[in-house]
This record gives structure tokens, sequence and C-alpha cells, in this order.
């Protein structure tokens, strides 16, 4: 168990499960209800008409970029590519899907979904995107593998993974016999992760050659912006209701399902596993991965507004709670791996806590406790939910677990 110091908002670490070197850096989070005026939101409204597009075009223009919306994709067209009642052994329906954002279909990503057939009307979905490739989220044979022309646009040297080896972090059979879909995409199929400049992925087709400045938008917010595309088809598809869609991410990819779940607020609930830095983690702690080494190593993830707070955490006019807040009041879950230092769990514990005051303005309780939960010890508390899982980075079956209880909570009728 680890204690805290509670003093205003100073947070004062003192006892540590998850670390070996003590972390002796008190900061002073902003307060998520003070206006930038100085006025305090006393109320809902206050928060949805003044102090979240405020918040909102603090993250744009300071960390993610601004994203572009669907319209510039008029020729975004969707075509079947394969279907088939017998996946699982008739457990669910496999469909995959390709999503074109342009006439010629030379930018498009490939979303696999599986849907129960156990089902009486729409069910409700998890969609994320995955690291390797669609094929390598299963042992199913009958997904397809990324065509060789796309496989080149990856990052160099970006080898075609064998089938299943993510497999570990996709439970489709868990998941469906729960009763819900399952959605997902390769990341790379939106915009490839390595820096290039931003002269591939969507990058290409939506900007072309503009000149591009400190707010720009970057690889993270592509990938969102691939979310919410993915959500435009849900809500075409009858077998999967897109009001009870929750979006999930693990890691960079857990980051993007918050930033995912901030832009677009048709996600009805918002997972982040393992998202660390610059995702769940609060950056005053400085712990474990920081602003300056997340920019210097991932200088394509974020605008290069966002690199000025490296080293200067205590002076970015946010934290990491507030993108939390931004989702508010849809539920939201942060998990986090005992192992996992690097993304620090005590951080991401402290973003929820940190939100709290939000939720509380929509009626709802929130995660209070400053004393950070044990390990497998899972709490809920309203809208939120939490827990640190054993072991390393990565999702895994108890992650899993969690999740689906949560969403029983919310997103089952
Ligand atoms: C690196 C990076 C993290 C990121 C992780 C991942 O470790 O430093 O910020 O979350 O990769 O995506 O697996």
């Amino acid at each position: 168990m680890r204690h805290l110091l509670l003093t205003a908002a100073t947070i004062i670490m003192t006892a540590m499960p998850y670390s070996v070197e003590a972390q002796n850096n008190p900061y002073e989070l902003p307060d998520p209800l003070r206006m930038e005026d100085g006025r305090i939101v006393r109320n809902k409204r206050q928060w949805i008409n003044e102090r979240r597009p405020e918040l909102m075009e603090m993250l744009r223009s300071q960390m993610f970029g601004r994203e572009p919306g669907a319209d510039v994709v008029p020729d975004m067209h969707y075509t079947v590519l394969e279907e088939s009642k017998d996946a699982f052994g008739g457990l669910a329906t496999r469909k995959q899907v390709k999503i074109s954002f342009d006439k010629e279909e030379n930018y498009y990503l490939v979303l696999l979904m599986y849907i129960p057939n156990d089902r009486k009307g729409p069910v409700p979905a998890f969609l994320g995107p995955n690291f390797k490739g669609n094929h390598a989220t299963t042992t199913d044979p009958a997904v397809l593998l990324p065509t060789p022309e796309k496989l080149a646009t990856y990052a160099p040297g970006y080898k075609l993974e064998d089938r299943n080896t993510n497999g570990h972090r996709w439970e489709y059979e868990y998941i469906l016999k729960h009763g819900y879909a399952v959605a997902t995409f390769c990341y790379n199929d939106v915009d490839p992760d390595f820096h290039d400049g931003f002269h591939n992925g969507i990058h290409r087709l939506i900007d072309g050659d503009k000149p591009r400045d400190g707010e720009s938008w970057a690889t993270i917010s592509a990938w969102a912006w691939g979310l919410s595309r993915c959500l435009d088809f849900l809500e075409t598809e009858k077998a999967i209701d897109a009001k009870r869609v929750a979006v999930i991410g693990h890691s960079r990819l857990g980051k993007t399902s918050l930033w995912a779940g901030a832009t677009d607020q048709r996600f009805a609930l918002v997972i982040s596993n393992d998202s660390g830095c610059s995702g769940a983690a609060i950056a005053r702690r400085k712990y474990g991965e920081t602003v300056e080494v997340i920019c210097r190593n991932f200088p394509h993830w974020f605008c290069t507004n966002y690199t000025a707070y490296g080293g200067r955490e205590e002076k970015m006019p946010w934290d990491q709670h507030e993108l939390i807040a931004m989702i508010a009041p849809r539920p939201v879950y942060v998990a986090s791996a005992s192992e996992d230092s690097w993304a620090d769990p005590v951080g991401e514990y402290f973003s929820l806590v940190g939100a709290a005051s939000v939720y509380r303005l929509f009626g709802y309780d929130g995660i209070t406790d400053t004393t950070v939960p044990d390990v497998e010890h899972p709490v809920t508390v309203g809208r939120m939910g939490h827990h640190i899982r054993r072991g390393e980075h990565n999702v895994r079956l108890y992650d899993w677990e969690q999740y689906i209880r949560f969403a029983d909570r919310f997103l089952k009728r």
C-alpha cells in the first residue's frame, strides 16, 4: 500500500511498492475546475460550455495538435472484404471491412470484427487499434494478411508477423461469450508509427504539402481520428449498437484511446491500458518516462508545441488528470501493471483522483481515495474503474475480465 499526504493541491509521496527509488517530487496539480480567468466552475453547464472547450483547446494546441473532422474525407467508403458466420466454431460472425478514405483506395484501413451470433438485437462492442496487424491478434486463419503494398508503407523493416503473435492481448472468445462484439485494425494502416515528417499515412491524404506549425496534428491524433472513422462505420453496422462502443487501447494506443474518447463523445466508455506518460500518468510526477524523453524518442506522436514542456512539467497549464476529465460524465477505466514502472502506475491512478471533481459536477462519484489500491484489487466507484494487474506491461485476460465486469454495468441492457 502506498500512503499519500494531500495538503491543499500538493501531493507528497511516501512509501512505495512500485519503485525502488523514492519519488520525492512534491507537485501541485492544476484544478480542473478553475477557469483560465480564475473563476471556479460550479455546475455541469459551465463545464460543458466554458471550461471543457477551454481545456480541449489547450490539449489540442499544446499536446496532440488540431485534428480534422470527418468532412476531410468526403469520398470515404466501405467495402466488405469477407464475412462468415463460422468464426470460433460458430460463436461469432467474422466481418472484414475495408474503410477507404479516398476514391482510389490508396488510403485505407481494414477493420476486423467479430460479432456474437447469439444475440437479440444490436450488441455493445469494444473497438481498439492493434500493433502488428489483424492477423496477429488471432489464430483464425481466415483473417486477411496486409497486402505487400500496405506492408511496405509500415515502418522500415516491418515484417509480416506470424498469426497470433499478439493473440494474448485480444481475448476474442472471452469477449464474445460475454455478449460483446469486438473490432480492431492495425494502427499503421492509419499512420505508420515512425517519424517521416508526416509525409505518409493519412497526413499525406489530408494535408498534402500544407506547411505544418506547432499545433499541427501528429500521429496519436491521427490514430484517434481513425478510431472515429471506424465508429462512423459502426454506425452503419446493424448488428452493433454504435451508442454502446467502448474504445480501448494499450500503451501508446492507450494514450490514443484517451484522446479519441476526449475528441469524440460518441464513445460510450473509455479504457486506458498501461497508457503511461502523456496518457493517464500525471506528468508532474516525472516518474518513469517524462515529457522530454517521450518527445525525443517519439517526435511524431505529439504536436511540436508539446516539446516545450520537456523538463518543465510544472509549467504545463494542464496535467493528465484533465485528459481523463474530458471523458466525463462517460465511464472511464484506467489500468496499470505492477512491473510497468515506466508508465508510472501511481501517476496513472492519481489522474483518476484528479478528475473526480468533474464527475461530481455531473452527480457521479469518482475515485477519491488517496491510497493507491493493492495489486489485483480492482476498484469501481461511480463511473470510474481501476486496477493494477500483477506483471508486465501488456494486456492479459485479467485485464479483459475487469473491463467486461466494468462495461457490464454501463453497456448492457
Ligand atoms: C514505449 C514508450 C511508451 C509507450 C510504449 C508502448 O515504451 O516509451 O510511451 O507507451 O512504448 O506503446 O508500448
